[in-house]
């Protein structure tokens, strides 16, 4: 039978660490005691073995590629499910029925309204503000109008975030390409209506379902950096939009959700030269270089992302449906195979990620490049905020992580002019 605790001794003291198993039998240390115990701190750069949490939203094998919202396989919700049926799954931990999700949606339209004074701010940004800091800018300046209850997980503050942000991604959108925003159309559903705002013409039923299915390959990936931030922030009691704005500074950048913006233009500088995709394999493993291959590895899936293989069929099916061919999806395949056959690749397990393929999709849309990381933000709204608001039911403490100290020891201050 497996231990159910763990015996840490150090100098003499000694330390009863609990083993917590998950429902999916994976095995955890409880070292909460350890330090009062012993005097000892663990020591995790990257957090890369430390759970910050016990979670029942998404559950992730990364040696088996396994991806699960509150149970459900994601190859599943993504090729049955709506978005906003995900995010009440996410949210509430149960598919809705058909009422609880005519009344979600119901709702969801009734607060997408966003206050003339918040609209204003993105007028007065900078030109040429990237569209995540424009993002980040409009979701901090909520709680200025929505301030009552906002550090509370009360439905209406759940509703109001999640209404309000397609509205404010598309008009980011727009305000990025010196466009005019397009009215809030509450006659369509959350994704069509984000589409039309963002464009201004009513999307296809083929274009609504590619991102319906983006969306939701995106909506959670359980204690991810972007994920950490909000839960972190929100763990001080900040207020959700404060939480929120933490998770999209997260996730913009190129390591996390700002991926997928240089993916697209990795592939269209290989293009730009020429297309030899061995040139840039050989350059991603020159330590010397500094250079990756963008979309390729993954903190946690060693085997393969799971979201980047349903998205490569969907990338297939997308520029099927828009008539369009694309010489960055040839690139794409070729970088791809090159790297699945290369040992630099192969003995570090590095394979596509879900970035390496939703930027051809988006791009296929008509996004321009720099809203693809916004897209990943409005897909991953519901998860943070599920996250969120699960911190909260926990009533989970501050966060607040130690440290090994590695400065100068105690030295007596010297008067300047004896420096
Ligand atoms: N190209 C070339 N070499 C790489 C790459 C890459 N894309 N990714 C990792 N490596 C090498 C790295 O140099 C290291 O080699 P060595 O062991 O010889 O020093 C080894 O593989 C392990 O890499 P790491 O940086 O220690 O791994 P990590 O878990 O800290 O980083 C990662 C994971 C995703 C940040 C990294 O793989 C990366 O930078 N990938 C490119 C950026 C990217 O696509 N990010 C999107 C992630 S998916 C979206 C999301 O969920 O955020």
């Amino acid at each position: 039978m497996a231990e159910d605790k763990i015996i840490v001794s150090y100098n003499g003291k000694s330390s009863e660490c609990p083993v917590i198993i998950g429902t999916e039998n994976e095995p955890g240390m409880d070292i909460s005691n350890l330090r009062d115990d012993t005097g000892l701190v663990t020591l995790d750069f990257g957090y890369k073995n430390t759970g910050a949490t016990k979670s029942a939203i998404t559950f992730l094998d990364g040696e088996e590629g396994i991806l699960r919202y509150r149970g459900y396989d994601i190859a599943e919700l993504a090729e049955q499910s709506k978005f906003t049926e995900v995010a009440y799954l996410l949210l509430y931990g149960e598919l809705p029925t058909k009422a609880q999700l005519e009344d979600f949606n119901d709702k969801l339209k009734a607060h997408s309204d966003v206050p003339a004074e918040v609209s204003a701010i993105l007028k007065a940004m900078p030109k040429g503000t990237h569209p995540m800091a424009q993002l980040a800018a409009v979701t901090v300046a909520l709680s200025g109008v929505y301030a009552k209850d906002a550090a509370k997980a009360s439905e209406e503050t759940i509703i109001n975030i999640l209404a309000k942000f397609p509205v404010l991604t598309a008009m980011v959108m727009r305000n990025t390409q010196g466009l005019d925003f397009i009215p809030n159309d509450k006659s369509l559903d959350y994704v069509s209506n984000f589409l039309h705002m963002a464009f201004g013409k009513t999307a296809s039923t083929a274009v609504v379902d590619a991102m319906d299915k983006l969306l939701i390959l995106h909506a959670d990936h359980e204690q991810n950096c972007s994920t950490s931030a909000v839960r972190l922030v929100g763990s001080s009691n900040a207020n959700i939009y404060a939480s929120v704005t933490g998770g999209i500074s997260a996730l913009w950048g190129p390591l996390h959700g700002g991926a997928n913006q240089a993916v697209l233009e990795q592939l269209e500088a290989i293009e730009k030269d020429g297309g030899d995709t061995s040139k840039f394999v050989a350059m991603a493993k020159d330590k010397a270089s500094g250079f990756r291959l963008m979309g390729f590895g993954h903190r946690v899936y060693k085997n393969f992302d799971p979201r980047a293989k349903i998205l490569k069929k969907s990338c297939d099916d997308v520029l099927a449906d828009l008539g369009l061919t694309d010489k960055k999806l040839t690139i794409a395949m070729e970088l791809e195979k090159a790297a699945l056959h290369d040992d630099y690749f192969v003995s570090r397990k590095l394979y596509p990620n879900v970035d390496f393929y939703s930027g051809i999709i988006y791009n296929a849309i008509g996004f321009p490049t720099e809203m693809f990381t916004p897209l990943f933000a409005l897909g991953r709204l519901p998860g943070w905020v599920a996250q969120w608001k699960e911190m909260k039911e926990n009533k989970e403490p501050i966060g607040r992580p130690r440290q090994i100290y590695t400065g100068a020891t105690l030295r007596p201050y010297s008067a300047i002019e004896n420096r």
